[in-house]
């Protein structure tokens, strides 16, 4: 086949998939049983459109942070698996846990764990308040995750959060979360799904973790890191917490 003919068969395709994903773009939705699955579930995650590529920077980071098949992994506000779907494709059977308060983007994970035909790795999936403290053993996971999250929780929850991620890292676990970049101008009291944007400071941060044996650092913008940049967030930064021995 002339690759040149394929390689603008799938630009086509990108394009017609990027236009459904805008709101002008309804009627492609309707026609298009993937994309319009893809656009209903970004409404839990959001930016819509980048279903895909946000998939694969997740995945791509921890790997790229030294993340290997049979580590565990906790996915703390996993929502309806965008990064989930790829984390339990890679890893082990039973290495996967996601947490969130969402139950309707919980229900969500479940069935993509079906779609993509994931059962047998074993995944759990938890609704928790307490970050999943109430529910699981301490000191089970290498690595904690919190994707496009820190930024929704209240400073009051911060110390809760961290406490919770501290029992569950192994020593020297490490937990990696996003906070949203002074470029994002987005005001702290405009709502996503009823979730305010906090602009966290990385001191506030430290010294909170700090209190739970963990120390932070910035490993730089999510966008160096494979996150789309025409999405308005690729500015927020990526902060690594490493639980002392
Ligand atoms: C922007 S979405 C990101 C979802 C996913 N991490 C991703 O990147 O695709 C934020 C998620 O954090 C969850 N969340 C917000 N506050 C939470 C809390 N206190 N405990 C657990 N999850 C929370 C929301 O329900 C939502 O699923």
């Amino acid at each position: 086949m002339d690759i040149a003919a394929t390689n603008t068969g799938w630009w086509f395709l990108g394009k017609i998939k990027r236009f459904a994903q805008d709101p002008k773009g309804v009627l492609v939705r309707k026609l298009h049983p993937e994309v319009r699955e893809q656009y209903r579930l970004s409404e839990y995650t959001g930016p819509s459109g980048y279903w895909g590529e946000l998939r694969e920077y997740q995945l791509s980071f921890l790997k790229s942070m030294g993340m290997r098949s049979n580590d565990r992994l906790i996915d703390i506000g996993c929502g309806p698996l965008q990064g989930g779907i790829a984390f339990i494709s890679y890893l082990e059977p039973d290495r996967y846990v996601g947490v969130d308060i969402c139950v309707p983007a919980l229900a969500e994970g479940y069935k993509q764990i079906v779609k993509h035909e994931l059962v047998a790795k074993n995944p759990r999936l938890l609704c928790s308040r307490s970050f999943g403290r109430d529910v699981l053993q301490c000191g089970a996971f290498d690595y904690a995750w919190s994707s496009q999250m820190l930024y929704h929780l209240d400073p009051d929850l911060i110390p809760d959060y961290f406490r919770s991620v501290s029992g569950h890292l192994k020593p020297e676990g490490t937990l990696y979360a996003d906070i949203l970049g002074s470029e994002a101008h987005i005001p702290e009291d405009k709502l996503w799904r009823g979730l305010r944007h906090y602009f966290h400071t990385k001191k506030f941060l430290e010294v909170e973790a700090g209190r739970y044996d963990l120390s932070m650092e910035n490993v730089g913008r999510i966008h160096e890191y494979g996150y789309p940049v025409p999405c308005q967030l690729r500015h927020n930064h990526m902060l690594r917490f490493r639980k002392h021995a």
